[in-house]
C-alpha cells in the first residue's frame, strides 16, 4: 500500500489492547453480559442415539422450586424454518443422535436447572442406530461438493498405469481419529426479547461472527435480519466451533421467548459441547504415489472416506491439499461420505488441510525412506512451476525456503537417514520432517467505516477477536493506512450495530477486513483530507480478489520425537516450525498464532482422540479428564519462525492468514520423527505407545 507518510505500526510487536482487560478478568464475555434477573437454562438429553421420544414427564422437574418453565417438542414454539435439522430442536420428537436436545429447563438459579432437568423423565422408541465409520461399508456416497464449494473428486492423466510403471510406490492406508474443539469458553449465549413486544432481539453470544450469526438467526424467528443484533466483544477461542451457531443460540432465543420481559443465559457444559458444538470426522486416507529413481512424483491419489450426520451434510475438504502440495502429472482424489446417527461434523482448526495434509506428508516420508533419499530433498524435487490443477502461477510459493531455512535452524544436515539410531539414555530420539499449507482466503462482504471522534480516529467493523490479536492488528493496519500514530486509533468491533463484517473463518479475517479497512481509511483521506474535521466519516469494502493468482501460505515443520525403550512412551521434545505466511502484521500475535497451532497440533499426534461408543452412539470420554489436550508438561519446546515474503497480489497488506496453518502437518512430523526413532510407522492417529510397543519388544537387550 502507499501510505501518506512514515508508517511503522504494521509489522510491530505490539501488545494485545485486549491483554489488560482479559488479565483482570474485565473483559465482558458472553456469560458475562450484564443482564438483571436472568433466568437460567439447562438442556435435557437423548440417551439414545436413533429412535423417537414416545413420553416426557416433566412434573417432578417442573415442582421444583426455582423452574420457570420446561419446553418440550410439545410446548415449544415452532420455528419460521426447520430446514436446518441441527438447529430444529424441540421441533419434533425425532432423535437423530446420542445427546441430542429433547427438552429444556428454565430456572432461576443454573444449579437449580440443571437438577430439574436431571429429573425429566424421557421414554423412547428406540431404532437401530450406526455409528461407525469403516472404509469398507455399501453405503458410502460421493457428495455434490466438499467444503466451502470443491469438486469431490478430481482426476488428471492415469494414475493407475503411471502407478504401475512407476519405479518406486507407497500404497498405504493412513487415519485420523474423531476431534472436538475445546475452546476454553464454552459456547454460551444469553437472549433478551425487547418486551414492548413488536421483536426486537438481543443476543450476547460467544461467536466468530455476529454478522454471520445474525442472519442464520434472524430467519428461523421469522425476523427481519435489522430486528436482530448480536454483541460478543470477546471470545475465548472457537476453532470453528463458533464459526456458525449451534443449539445453543436457538434455545436463547426460543426461552427468552417463552418468558416474557426476562434474559436468559445458557452455558453449555464441557460434555454437552461434546454433542452440540461440532467436531471434526474422523478420516481414512488411502494414500498412493508412484514416483522414478530421481524421486519426482509420476502418480499421486487420495482417496478418502469420512462420516456425515443423517440429519445435515458436512463434507470435510480432506483430499483437497493433496491437488496443490506437489507436481505429478497424474493425480487422483476422492471423498466418499457414510452418512451415520451422529452429531453434525463442522469445522475445527484447518478443516481439510489438517487431516489432509497428515496421510500424503507421512507417505512422502515413506517414499523418501523407500527412494534412499532425504524428506526435505524430495519435497524440493517435487515442486511445481504453477498450481497443479488450476495452472495458475503461485502469488508466492516459498516452501523450499521454509524447508531450507528449517533444515538449517533444525542441524537437519547432521541426521542419520537409518531409523532407531540414535539412544540417549533409555530413550530413543528422531526427528522428522513434513510441510504445511493453507489457502489464502477472502470474504466477499465486509464494509468497514472510519470516523473522525473527539481527535481520534474510530475504526468500526463486526469482526471477531476470538484470541487472535484484531483489537490489536486493525488498528496497525488502520494507522498505517491512514498515516497517523496507532495509539490515535481505536477500534470498535464485535457488534452487529457496526458495518457488516464476514465470520473469522478459513484464516480469512486479516485479508478481509483489513482490507476493507484499507478502503475506508483511503477514502476518509481522499474526503477529508489531511485536517479531518471532527464527525468527518468515509466507509470502504472488502474488494475482490485477484483471481489471476492460486494464493496460498507454505510452511515446514520439525520434530524430534523420543520414544521410551521401555514403556513406548513418545514424548515430541522439540517442533520448530519456519512459515512463508506473506507480512506478519504483528510479531507478537502471530507467534502466538503459529504456536498455538502446533502446540494443537502435537496434541493431535499424541493425545487427543474421541472415543464413540458403537453400541450407545456416545463419546465415552467427553471431559477434559479423559479427552486429553497438550498440556504445558507435554510441550518441551516449540519454536515458530517466518521468513520476509513480500506478495503485492494478496491483498493491500500483504499478508496471508496465519490462524490454521500451524496445525497442518505437525502430526505427520511427528509421525514422521516416531519412525525414525524407533522404526515403527505410525499411520493412525493418535501415536499412543501400545502402536509402538511390539517392535521396541523384539529389539535387542542391551
Ligand atoms: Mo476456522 S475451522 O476456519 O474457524
Amino acid at each position: 500500500m502507499t501510505f501518506p507518510s512514515e508508517p511503522d505500526a504494521v509489522g510491530r510487536d505490539l501488545p494485545r489492547r485486549d491483554g489488560a482487560v482479559k488479565v483482570l478478568g474485565t473483559a465482558g464475555y458472553a456469560g458475562d453480559a450484564p443482564l438483571a434477573d436472568a433466568a437460567y437454562l439447562h438442556a435435557v438429553q437423548a440417551t439414545i442415539a436413533r429412535g423417537r421420544v414416545t413420553a416426557l414427564d416433566t412434573t417432578a422437574a417442573e415442582a421444583l422450586d426455582g423452574v420457570v418453565a420446561v419446553l418440550t417438542p410439545a410446548t415449544a414454539e415452532r420455528l419460521a424454518s426447520t430446514e436446518d435439522r441441527e438447529l430444529a430442536v424441540l421441533q419434533d420428537e425425532e432423535v437423530a443422535f446420542r445427546g441430542q436436545v429433547v427438552a429444556l429447563v428454565v430456572a432461576d438459579s443454573s444449579e437449580v436447572a440443571r437438577h430439574a432437568a436431571a429429573l425429566v423423565r424421557v421414554g423412547y422408541a428406540r431404532q437401530a442406530h450406526d455409528v461407525e465409520l469403516r472404509a469398507d461399508r455399501d453405503d458410502l456416497y460421493a457428495p455434490e461438493k466438499v467444503n466451502p464449494d470443491f469438486p469431490a473428486d478430481t482426476s488428471e492423466g492415469d494414475v493407475d498405469a503411471a502407478l504401475a510403471a512407476a519405479a518406486v510406490t507407497v500404497d498405504e492406508t493412513y487415519t485420523t481419529a474423531m476431534y472436538h474443539n475445546n475452546p476454553m469458553e464454552p459456547h454460551a449465549t444469553a437472549a433478551l426479547w425487547d418486551p414492548a413486544g413488536d421483536g426486537f432481539l438481543t443476543l450476547w453470544d460467544s461467536t466468530q461472527g455476529v454478522h454471520s450469526t445474525r442472519a442464520v438467526l434472524a430467519p428461523l424467528f421469522g425476523l427481519d435480519e435489522a430486528r436482530v443484533r448480536v454483541v460478543c466483544p470477546y471470545v475465548g477461542g472457537g476453532f470453528g466451533s463458533k464459526g456458525q451457531p449451534h443449539v445453543n443460540v436457538v434455545l436463547a432465543a426460543m426461552a427468552a421467548r417463552a418468558v416474557p420481559g426476562r434474559p436468559v443465559r445458557i452455558a453449555l457444559t464441557r460434555q454437552q459441547m461434546f454433542a452440540l458444538a461440532g467436531y471434526r470426522t474422523p478420516t481414512v486416507q488411502r494414500c498412493r504415489l508412484g514416483a522414478d529413481r530421481d524421486g519426482r512424483l509420476t502418480a499421486l491419489a487420495v482417496d478418502v472416506v469420512e462420516q456425515t450426520s443423517r440429519i445435515k451434510e458436512f463434507a470435510e475438504q480432506t483430499g483437497v491439499p493433496a491437488r496443490m502440495m506437489y507436481a505429478s502429472a497424474n493425480r487422483r482424489t476422492t471423498h466418499r461420505l457414510a452418512a451415520l446417527d451422529v452429531p453434525v461434523p463442522s469445522w475445527m482448526r484447518a478443516p481439510g488441510e489438517c487431516p489432509g495434509m497428515f496421510g500424503p506428508e507421512v507417505a512422502m516420508d515413506e517414499l523418501a525412506e523407500r527412494l534412499g533419499l532425504d524428506p526435505v530433498e524430495l519435497r524440493i524435487r517435487n515442486e511445481p512451476a504453477v498450481e497443479p490443477g488450476s495452472g495458475k502461477p503461485f502469488s508466492s510459493r516459498d516452501l523450499v525456503g521454509c524447508l531450507r531455512e528449517g533444515a538449517a535452524r533444525f542441524d537437519w544436515s547432521r541426521r542419520d537417514p537409518r531409523p532407531g539410531m540414535r539412544r540417549r539414555g533409555d530413550w530413543l530420539v528422531g526427528t522428522g520432517v513434513a510441510a504445511s499449507t493453507y489457502p489464502v482466503s477472502r470474504m466477499t462482504k465486509s464494509t468497514a467505516t472510519i470516523r473522525r471522534e473527539g481527535g481520534r480516529y474510530v475504526a468500526e467493523i463486526g469482526a471477531a477477536d476470538l484470541g487472535t490479536g484484531t483489537w490489536t492488528t486493525l488498528a496497525q493496519i488502520a494507522a498505517d493506512a491512514l498515516g497517523v500514530p496507532v495509539d490515535r486509533v481505536e477500534v470498535r468491533i464485535g457488534d452487529t450495530d457496526h458495518p457488516v463484517a464476514s465470520v473469522a473463518g478459513g484464516s480469512s479475517g486479516m485479508t478481509t477486513w483489513g482490507s476493507a479497512v484499507v478502503e475506508a481509511a483511503r477514502a476518509f483521506r481522499a474526503k477529508h483530507g489531511a485536517e479531518p474535521p471532527d464527525g468527518a466519516e468515509a466507509s470502504g469494502d472488502v474488494g475482490p480478489a485477484d483471481d489471476r493468482y492460486a494464493m496460498h501460505a507454505f510452511g515446514a515443520q520439525f520434530a524430534e520425537a523420543r520414544v521410551h525403550i521401555d514403556t513406548g512412551e513418545v514424548r515430541v521434545a522439540r517442533l520448530l516450525g519456519v512459515f512463508a505466511a506473506g507480512r506478519i502484521i504483528n510479531p507478537r500475535t502471530a507467534r502466538s498464532q503459529f504456536v498455538g497451532g502446533m502446540t494443537m497440533g502435537l496434541s493431535m499426534a499424541l493425545h487427543e482422540q474421541s472415543v464413540l461408543d458403537p453400541r450407545t452412539g456416545h463419546v465415552v470420554n467427553h471431559d477434559f479428564a479423559d479427552y486429553h489436550i497438550a498440556a504445558n508438561a507435554d510441550v518441551d519446546g516449540i519454536e515458530a519462525h517466518w521468513l520476509p515474503e513480500h506478495d503485492p497480489h494478496v491483498n493491500a497488506m500483504g499478508s496471508k492468514g496465519i490462524g490454521e496453518i500451524g496445525i497442518v502437518g505437525t502430526a505427520a512430523a511427528v509421525s514422521n520423527a516416531v519412525w525414525h526413532a524407533c522404526g515403527v510407522r505410525v499411520r493412525n492417529l493418535p501415536i499412543t505407545l501400545d502402536k509402538v510397543l511390539p517392535a521396541l519388544e523384539q529389539r535387542p537387550g542391551p
